[in-house]
């Protein structure tokens, strides 16, 4: 039977945990300096959500943010495990905190070092950093972030903590976010995943899917509008299952629908769908709901029924094919992304040629694609090779080279058009020139004096790029 009993976090647990901020507010205050902190983040949309929620109680705790290590009190990494190079560099930069420290050590100057998320809820990774990085003082996994505040409390202390417990996660509210700037603001809406795909460590360092009470999410959507947010993104693994372990939750589509009824903001996405989960409900919500973005990021990672059963995707590339029409059917201008994997273990040649067949018959606007990746403790890491590593990387280039051109071509189509774009800010190369976004997800650069952040405009798109557009304002 399912569990129909979400763990939250009880209100009396976060009330202790504002103590402990609280208490190192007081003590920010009596030693009468701000201290900086330097929160780097690694991996998906989901963690970077995270890490405004740790920003916001540093933020609360009296912390002030700076750029650079080297200027830190306080500095913590975010990590992601989902593909090797991705901890790799973790450790690498790790390795180099070594020598900040002594160097503040020898100035008669603390810092503390902390590691947290994906990584550190796999327990050969934690016991790696204990016993051979020294220098770092705090680790604790993605299921205990609700108790930072706590664990730094008996850091500064002096206790060296670790706090890794693999207790299937929580969900925890009332805490404030020091978020990523107007316009977009990320809402998680659900944590976790019970897909495991054969490859993917996520349900092992997230433990099993958890949604949040429909309330908690309205009034945060309705908190980020009343701070000049204008588009939200939704987040979950697979947003899809959205509410199926809570008694009286919505949908995801009725969730999407009183998203949409909240003033002020403009436009909605979510990410990530799991195509085996798509259903016509979404996609006529989609369609009928204008502030609902015209952009679906689904995953399809292969394109062999072989190599997708070993995935355990549990689609065949037909199905994955009638979904695309359907969507297109009913949104004829979405833009449409995905995820590829190549060379997982038993991936032929021939697998991989059918890969290539679904996006030249997709033609997706952008791919995210990924060499496979071996992680400890998933069934694909025990499953063998047939591709060498150099057949895997020709592969690899080979489809990058075919989607270039495609996606170029796809935005070639956009030049002559107008679109409302959505804006971020000032380019970073050239303050004469704004950055914003599409409704479809697509980044424009465009000559502009004067133009607010978070402004919807009209953009005559002049010249296309592979990845992104150039325009002007429309008269
Ligand atoms: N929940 C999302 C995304 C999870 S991770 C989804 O289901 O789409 C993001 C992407 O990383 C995946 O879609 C997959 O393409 C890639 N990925 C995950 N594990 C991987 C591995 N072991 N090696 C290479 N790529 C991987
Ligand atoms: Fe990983 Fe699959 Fe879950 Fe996505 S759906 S997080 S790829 S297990
Ligand atoms: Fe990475 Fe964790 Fe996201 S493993 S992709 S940061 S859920």
């Amino acid at each position: 039977m399912k569990d129909k009993t979400p763990k939250y976090i009880s209100d009396a647990e976060m009330h202790k945990q504002r103590e402990y901020i609280a208490k190192i507010h007081a003590e920010v205050e009596r030693a009468g300096r701000v201290p900086l902190a330097f929160v780097e983040t690694y991996g998906c949309q989901q963690n970077t959500s995270d890490s405004e929620k740790i920003k916001g109680m540093l933020s609360d705790m009296g912390f002030d943010f700076c750029d650079k290590p080297e200027d830190a009190d306080f500095i913590l990494y975010n990590t992601c495990a989902v593909r090797e190079n991705a901890e790799l560099r973790v450790f690498g930069n790790l390795g180099a905190l070594k020598n900040i420290k002594r160097r503040r050590e020898n100035e008669n100057k603390n810092v503390i070092i902390a590691v947290c998320g994906c990584m550190m809820q796999q327990e050969h990774i934690a016991k790696r950093i204990k016993s051979k990085y020294k220098h770092v003082d705090l680790v604790f996994g993605t299921h205990a972030l609700y108790r930072f505040p706590q664990l730094l409390d008996a850091v500064i202390a002096g206790g060296r903590i670790f706090d890794i417990e693999n207790s299937d996660g929580a969900v925890f509210e009332d805490i404030s976010y020091k978020r990523d700037g107007i316009p977009l603001a990320k809402i998680p809406i659900m944590y976790g995943c019970n897909n495991f795909c054969t490859y993917c460590i996520v349900p092992y360092v997230r433990g099993r899917e958890r949604s949040r009470s429909a309330k908690k999410i309205l009034d945060e959507v309705r908190d980020v509008a009343s701070k000049g947010y204008r588009e939200v993104m939704l987040l979950g693994q697979n947003v899809n299952s959205y509410g199926n372990d809570l008694e009286t939750g919505l949908s995801f589509p009725q969730l999407l629908r009183e998203v949409c009824r909240v003033k002020g903001i403009e436009r909605v996405r979510f990410m990530t769908s799991h195509p085996k989960d798509i259903s016509d409900e979404l996609i006529k919500t989609m369609a009928e709901e204008k502030k609902i973005c015209n952009q679906l990021h689904l995953p399809v990672q292969s394109g062999s029924d072989r190599v997708l059963k070993l995935m355990n995707r549990k689609y065949t590339a037909e199905q994955y094919l009638s979904i695309v029409k359907k969507v297109r059917a009913a949104i004829p201008d979405i833009v449409l992304t995905t995820d590829i994997i190549v060379g997982f273990p038993g991936e032929t040649n021939e697998d991989f040629e059918e890969t290539l067949n679904i996006l030249k018959e997709v033609e997706y606007d952008t791919i995210f694609s990924f060499i496979f990746s071996k992680r400890e403790g998933t069934p694909a890491a025990k499953m063998e090779d047939c591709l060498t590593d150099e057949e895997k990387h020709r592969n690899f280039d080979r489809m990058l080279e075919l989607q270039n051109e495609i996606s170029r071509r796809k935005n070639e189509a956009y030049t002559g058009t107008v679109q409302k774009v959505l804006t971020e800010g000032a380019s970073k190369t050239n303050p004469e020139t704004m950055t914003g976004r599409t409704e479809g997800g697509k980044v424009v650069n465009f000559k502009a004096k004067d133009c607010a952040v978070g402004q919807i405009v009209n953009v005559k798109i002049t010249n296309a790029q592979t990845w992104s557009l150039t325009g002007e304002i429309a008269k």
